[in-house]
């Protein structure tokens, strides 16, 4: 493993802490919880994009590019963070957003605006064409793009979530606390890739469980290889050895409700739950739905009541705001 030697831009305050939900726990009877604030990784509001993008701006920068481009949804955290980490790495940002442009801007599409980053806007299936097109034509006015595909999942975004994984067991270990399990939102795959690689990298014992945000693919199991491939390609980057195959990676599916991004009563109650039990902020799309993932699981008693469950916090409470009609 040559972890060291890799280009990274630092953006994170890190290590990220580590809280127990004590009044939680008493509420919902059952395990011990705690949770991981990556929603304080400190680039422009938080969120588990600053590790990745610690790894893509590294290489950006090292093939000298001069701009970051990527894609995403209106309120996408992802858009938000990459538009953060080009000023801060003094990179231009072009974002192509799904969608129509708003009258007014809010949430994570105004932090956009404000960090300075061009919105392109276009219907969401053409997306992946124009991440395709943009690159090339800015290329046509010589500029050098860096393209970085939806989520920042692929082997050099997922090196970010090796590390926290290293963080987390060193940290763990410094309290002598076990973990049992983790749960996360899990949607582009990187995070948990990353994750799982990085557990086995440092010998973490408990289990993983990413929450489907937006899809079931439980019956042909792609979503699982596809996070075994991001995994396979980030091992081969950091150079560690062992492949791994869907049966390594285990996600948790049954609550997508009305699909990406609509809010129902699960995300609704989380949110409530988590702020005022905890004073912690969730958000409408990704830890708000697993956050109500895992207070169903513990209410069915799938954790024993001895055990210690982990919620990974991965922020994106800006786009609370652009949810206000959702929520209140
Ligand atoms: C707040 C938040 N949590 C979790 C995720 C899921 O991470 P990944 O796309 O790496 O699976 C995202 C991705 O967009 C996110 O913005």
């Amino acid at each position: 493993m040559h972890l060291e030697t890799l280009p990274r831009f630092r953006l994170a305050q890190l290590p990220t802490p580590i809280e127990r939900l004590e009044r939680l726990s008493r509420e919902l009877g059952g395990p011990e919880l705690l949770i991981k604030r990556d929603d304080q990784t400190g680039l422009a509001l938080g969120g588990n994009k600053t590790r990745k993008l610690e790894f893509l701006v590294g290489q950006a920068l090292e093939q000298g590019a001069d701009t970051l481009v990527t894609a995403g949804a209106a309120q996408s955290n992802h858009c938000r963070q990459t538009a953060a980490a080009a000023a801060k790495a003094g990179l231009k940002c072009e974002l192509i957003l799904a969608g129509k442009k708003p009258e007014l801007p809010n949430g994570n599409l105004l932090l956009d605006e404000l960090l300075g980053a061009n919105c392109h806007w276009t219907e969401r299936p053409q997306l992946p064409v124009k991440l395709s097109q943009l690159p090339e034509q800015l290329r046509g006015q010589g500029r050098k793009p860096y393209v970085i595909g939806i989520g920042g999942s692929n082997g050099v975004g997922a090196t970010g979530y090796v590390l926290a994984m290293m963080e987390l067991t060193e940290q763990l270990r410094a309290t002598q606390q076990r973990v049992d399990h983790i749960l996360f939102a899990s949607s582009s795959g990187g995070t948990q890739a990353g994750m799982v690689l990085g557990a086995r990298v440092a010998e973490f014992k408990g289990q993983l469980h990413g929450v489907s945000i937006d899809k079931d693919d439980r019956k042909s199991g792609s979503y699982e290889e596809e996070v075994a491939q991001i995994a396979n390609e980030c091992a081969q980057y950091i150079r560690t050895d062992g492949r791994l195959t869907k049966q390594d990676i285990k996600v948790v599916y049954g609550y997508t409700g009305e699909g990406y991004g609509v809010v129902s009563n699960l995300e609704r109650e989380a949110i409530r739950l988590m702020a005022r039990s905890e004073g912690i902020i969730l958000d409408p799309v990704y830890t708000g739905r697993a956050f109500g993932a895992l207070t169903d699981l513990i209410r069915k008693g799938v954790f024993k009541r001895d055990e210690t469950v982990l919620f990974w916090h991965t922020g994106g409470a800006p786009a609370l705001f652009a949810y206000a009609k959702e929520l209140a």
